[in-house]
């Protein structure tokens, strides 16, 4: 088992692939990569997108893919979106639809300048009043922000769980910071992010090996064990009856 909690595989919903043999051609990337399940997570921009009209859209794409999907035995695939995170959020009575799979559990994109105490706030409260875990994406991609360090600190405290790109992992400028992430015991997986097949490529087989060559074993193992225990709150434990 090897869960992919964040891509943009939706065919014409975001960003991402732009139409359904786009979206086919990155699962069977993925397949060959090991990976069996995977979350698609289109952008949900709270600005600018309007809740039902998102959720309408985000899950006819997916019921139409799913079904192609289900027919090829490609990856199981399910729904969530990647949140960009907004002040007061964690005020927000309407984000257990918007969470990945129907989960407890929110992947939340944030910005340089967001870094403060406001946002460890938020989170908090994401947390303590409406029960829902942050999952922060590409937590290595704001390394030169102001605070950076105090949201590792933060992440690290309140165990709160990090994503990393796989592709970062393959790319040097992010060298120390994913080393310092992986070593300072904060709970981490490997995405791809993937948004198409030539720019933005799933790349999860090359980080895992990445990760073994550079930082060792136990740490690939680290990572699959908190994708396991991910796999368990967000894919098995959901009771789709309930
Ligand atoms: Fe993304």
């Amino acid at each position: 088992m090897l869960l992919d909690i964040h891509s943009h595989i939706l065919p014409a919903v975001d960003d991402g692939a732009e139409d359904l043999i786009e979206s086919l051609h990155l699962l069977e990337l993925m397949q060959s990569q090991g990976i069996t399940d995977c979350i698609a997570t289109p952008h949900f921009y709270p600005h600018e997108d309007n809740l039902e009209d998102f959720l309408q859209e985000a899950r006819t794409a997916f019921e139409h893919l799913k079904k192609i999907v289900n027919e090829r035995k490609l990856p199981n695939i399910y729904l969530g979106c990647e949140m960009l995170y907004y002040e007061g959020i964690g005020n927000s009575e309407s984000l257990s639809e918007l969470c990945l799979n129907g989960s407890d559990f929110l992947l939340l994109e944030l910005y340089d300048g967001c870094i403060n105490n406001t946002l460890f706030e938020d989170l908090k409260a994401m947390k303590e009043k409406l029960f829902i875990t942050p999952v922060i994406a590409h937590i290595e991609r704001y390394c030169d922000a102001k605070n950076y360090r105090k949201l590792l600190k933060f992440v690290k405290d309140e165990n709160i769980p990090v994503q990393i790109n796989a592709a970062s992992l393959l790319i040097p400028e992010y060298n120390r910071t994913v080393k310092k992430i992986f070593k300072s015991d904060i709970k981490t997986v490997i995405a791809t992010d993937a948004h198409s097949v030539k720019e933005r490529p799933p790349k999860m087989a090359e980080a895992l090996r990445e990760v073994n060559l550079k930082l060792g074993r136990e740490f690939r193992t680290k990572i699959m064990e908190t994708s396991h225990w991910l796999f368990e709150k967000i894919v098995t434990e959901i009771d789709y009856n309930a």
